[in-house]
């Protein structure tokens, strides 16, 4: 079975990346995701508010002033609680590409314009094959509209992927009002891809000791549904790469991933329950999966499911809705 595909103008095997992540730490870790198959390696987040010593306080200073207690903004870790500093992190990416074949993609993770550049051509430097690009961000400012949001994050974008030399991707969560028309703008940017979607960490209520805590839902395949429907509805008009990331565990759950317009299928939290092992489960899997349903090579399962060739385009939209509110019937 040709399961072959390109994700970033990278030609891969395969779509199974290991997405970013504590995965990428340990470089016997790594070998083992190489020698299980794995596509490419993506590296955990440096946070770009590690990047100048005084980002960090920076950020605190922007919390306080978007409203958020002095307090709150202690929540923020400090410089020896990251895993990796700026240096380490591209000591780390040196490492491991000298241990392994296989595509290494970096990560940065901000929110904020300023010291992105700089240290993205390091990255690429350092041999990185791609830089994703973490956009994670939750605007409390009521200042902050969503079109501004946006524009911040479109010229963040541009200034890093334009004058690179590596294919960045961009990774999104998943709360925008017109996700298409802004990956439109992402690419125009000078995005490569999209991956969609972060997970949003999301703080529980200790309702005794009145203290909000790190909520944490693990990962499951329901998680899959939202990230399947925003594949759909971009895979049509979206001509850059799209990878999935949240939700996938089954063979089923990968098959969806690449109909509904996935070109590369990002694995966390399945691997770190069930080791490397689990990315060959899913690789064999999906090639048996589409041998026995009379597929000749992966390309012809992508985005067949999508909003321009699913047979009813209108469940990804609204109509679904109505109908399912209609149709309740006391279950
Ligand atoms: C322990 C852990 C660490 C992670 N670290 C990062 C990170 O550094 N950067 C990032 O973009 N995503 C990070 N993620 C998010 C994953 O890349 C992925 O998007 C998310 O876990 C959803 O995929 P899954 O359902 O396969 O776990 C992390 C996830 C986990 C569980």
């Amino acid at each position: 079975m040709d399961l072959t595909t390109t994700y970033l103008g990278i030609p891969l095997p395969h779509p199974f990346i290991a997405g970013a992540s504590p995965l990428s730490d340990d470089l016997d870790t790594v070998r083992r995701l190489e020698d299980a198959g794995a596509a490419a390696i993506t590296l955990r987040s440096l946070f770009v508010e590690q990047l100048d010593a005084e980002g960090l306080a920076t950020h605190r200073a922007m919390d306080s002033i978007a409203g958020a207690s002095a307090e709150a903004a202690t929540y923020l870790p400090d410089p020896d609680d990251f895993r990796l500093g700026p240096d380490a992190y591209l000591d780390h990416l040196r490492r491991v590409k000298a241990h392994v074949a296989i595509p290494v993609i970096a990560s940065l993770n901000g929110c904020r314009a300023g010291g992105w550049l700089d240290y993205a051509r390091k990255i690429a430097a350092a041999g990185a094959d791609a830089l994703e690009v973490n956009l994670y961000d939750v605007v409390t400012d009521p200042e902050r509209s969503s079109a501004g949001v946006e524009e911040e994050q479109r010229k963040i974008v541009a200034s890093v992927a334009q004058p690179l030399d590596i294919p960045v991707a961009v990774k999104l969560s998943p709360f925008y009002t017109g996700l298409p028309a802004f990956a439109r703008h992402l690419q125009r940017a000078g995005a490569a891809g999209i991956v969609l979607f972060n997970r949003f960490f999301e703080p529980d209520l200790d309702i005794e000791a009145l203290e909000v805590t790190p909520g944490h839902t693990p990962s499951h395949s329901g998680l899959l549904l939202l990230r399947l429907r925003w594949l759909a509805i971009l895979r049509p008009t979206f001509t850059g790469s799209l990878a999935a990331t949240g939700g996938v565990h089954t063979v089923d759950d990968a098959v969806k991933a690449i109909m509904a317009g996935a070109d590369a299928i990002q694995l966390v939290t399945c691997l770190l329950r069930g080791g490397p092992a689990r990315l060959t489960e899913l690789r064999d899997g999906l090639a048996r999966w589409l041998e026995a349903h009379d597929y000749d090579h992966l390309s012809q399962a992508r985005g067949s499911m999508d909003l321009a060739h699913c047979p009813h385009p209108a469940a990804y939209r609204r109509a679904q809705y109505m109908r399912l509110l209609q149709t309740w019937s006391g279950e």
